[in-house]
């Protein structure tokens, strides 16, 4: 079974016959690619999530962000990525390795993490964002309704959530190209081809880049504050009995803006590009515009824009009957888990009238994703906005390429045209 491995650029285009294969003759799998042991189905998926006391999340932060090494990377490339990095940040390397990352927290850390952002993050305050998110959508869609060629991708999918996350961060608007381009080489570096050359000098200095950028904005928002979330995360901080550190701060940031970006431009663009090759579902959500919130759930099952999350074992444990040892790298693959035929019924169709909740293309537990409410309302606003106008173009290009990325799952571009 060692040719099945989700993580070779074979699966780019198309991981599900890989999947199907992983669930049904190896459901627990060693991936010596990625040193992981590959969790395919829907219930073992959910019960590695379930159980973060043997599952731990440290992995989202080792495997991806540090070479898969647990403490300082010892590698040439890995040293002086942290000299470049320390000097510029003024920390020491322990300090960094240490620095809490929520996503890669577990327990009372964890929690403590969430609550943070759970002040600026309530239904009340997503939902007030909610015009905001249509006027977007509006300026965005003009081109494509005054019969320009537009790319769902370029010109409505990758602005509107850099828009809506850097607003809500409150970066100027002069930065918000920055932004993207930040994002896109964390992804790639993390879970692209950059991984074959770890802090490379490009990815060095866009990391310079960045870091030295957020720390200058956080200084400047703890001296006078503004209503946004950056400035919402330093005030907390200030009563807090071990508040976090600048790098900490830092951290949380550009955790938000790679989460809150690259995902919700693949939801757009991973809705579209299925519908547009379902034409009997986008006769039905044409149709029945009340459609869209399942559409948009169904999407989520049907091709989830984050495919797989990592965890690693902090005892010897067992799944489904093989053993893992402790300190083993676990991905739950949640895209595998959406189509498990155990749990969803005919899971390879693309139905947007099914009942796909239980889906886990937000994740499942304590770390279930934080920004779920706003995705979906930036996705309803897009595809509420969008659907009419895909009645009459042009048949997209029969071939479409994938980001190279083995976390996220997401088209790099989809150009379409009104029909004159
Ligand atoms: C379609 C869009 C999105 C998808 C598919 C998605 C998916 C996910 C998944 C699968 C996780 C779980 C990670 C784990 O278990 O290790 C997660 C966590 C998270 N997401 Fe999202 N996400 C999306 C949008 C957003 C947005 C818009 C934001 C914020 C602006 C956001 C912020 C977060 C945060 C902060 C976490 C960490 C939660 C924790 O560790 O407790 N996400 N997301």
């Amino acid at each position: 079974m060692s040719e099945l491995d989700p993580f070779s650029s074979a699966c780019r285009e198309d991981p599900y016959p890989v999947y199907r294969a992983l669930r049904n003759d190896a459901p627990v799998h060693y991936a010596a690619s990625m040193d992981t042991w590959c969790v395919s189905r829907y219930d073992d998926v959910q019960h590695v999530l379930k159980n973060p006391d043997v599952f731990s999340s440290r992995a989202m932060y080792t495997l991806l962000m540090n070479n898969g090494s647990n403490g300082i990377d010892l590698s040439w490339a890995g040293i002086r990525m942290a000299m470049r990095l320390l000097f510029k940040l003024r920390t020491s390397p322990l300090k960094f390795v240490r620095s809490r990352i929520l996503i890669a927290s577990d327990g009372k850390r964890h929690d403590s993490m969430r609550g943070i952002l759970n002040r600026g993050f309530t239904p009340r305050q997503i939902n007030a964002w909610e015009s905001r998110i249509r006027t977007v959508v509006e300026d965005r869609l003009e081109p494509l309704r005054g019969g320009d060629p537009f790319d769902v991708v370029a010109d409505l999918a990758v602005p509107l959530p850099v828009t809506i996350i850097a607003e809500l961060l409150g970066i100027e608007r002069e930065r918000h190209a920055d932004f993207k381009r930040w994002s896109d080489a964390v992804i790639y570096n993390a879970t692209g081809p950059g991984r074959a050359e770890p802090f490379n000098d490009s990815f060095l200095n866009i990391m310079e880049e960045l870091f030295g950028y957020f720390e200058e904005l956080i200084e400047q928002r703890r001296t006078s504050p503004s209503d946004d979330l950056i400035s919402q995360i330093v005030a907390s901080q200030s009563s807090d009995p071990d508040p976090l550190t600048p790098i900490e701060i830092i951290q949380f940031v550009v955790l938000l803006l790679v989460a809150g970006n690259e995902t919700t431009t693949n939801l757009i663009g991973n809705g579209t590009n299925a519908l547009l090759r379902h034409p009997d579902e986008l006769g039905r959500v044409l149709a029945d515009p009340a459609l869209v919130p399942s559409f948009i759930e169904e999407t989520l099952r049907f091709d989830a824009p984050v495919q797989t999350v990592f965890r690693n074992t902090v005892e010897a444990t067992e799944i489904n009957g093989v053993k893992l040892p402790k300190g083993a790298y676990v991905a739950a693959l949640l895209g595998s888990a959406n189509r498990d035929e155990r749990q969803f019924e005919n899971p390879d169709r693309f139905d947007i009238t099914r009942r796909s909740s239980g889906h886990l293309g937000f994740g499942f537990g304590k770390h279930f994703c934080m920004g779920a409410s706003l995705a979906r309302l930036q996705a309803r606003a897009a595809f509420e906005a969008l659907i009419p106008e895909l009645a009459q173009i042009s048949q997209p290009e029969a071939k479409i390429r994938h980001i190279d990325s083995f976390l996220v799952r997401g088209i790099e571009s989809l150009p379409i045209r009104q029909l004159a």
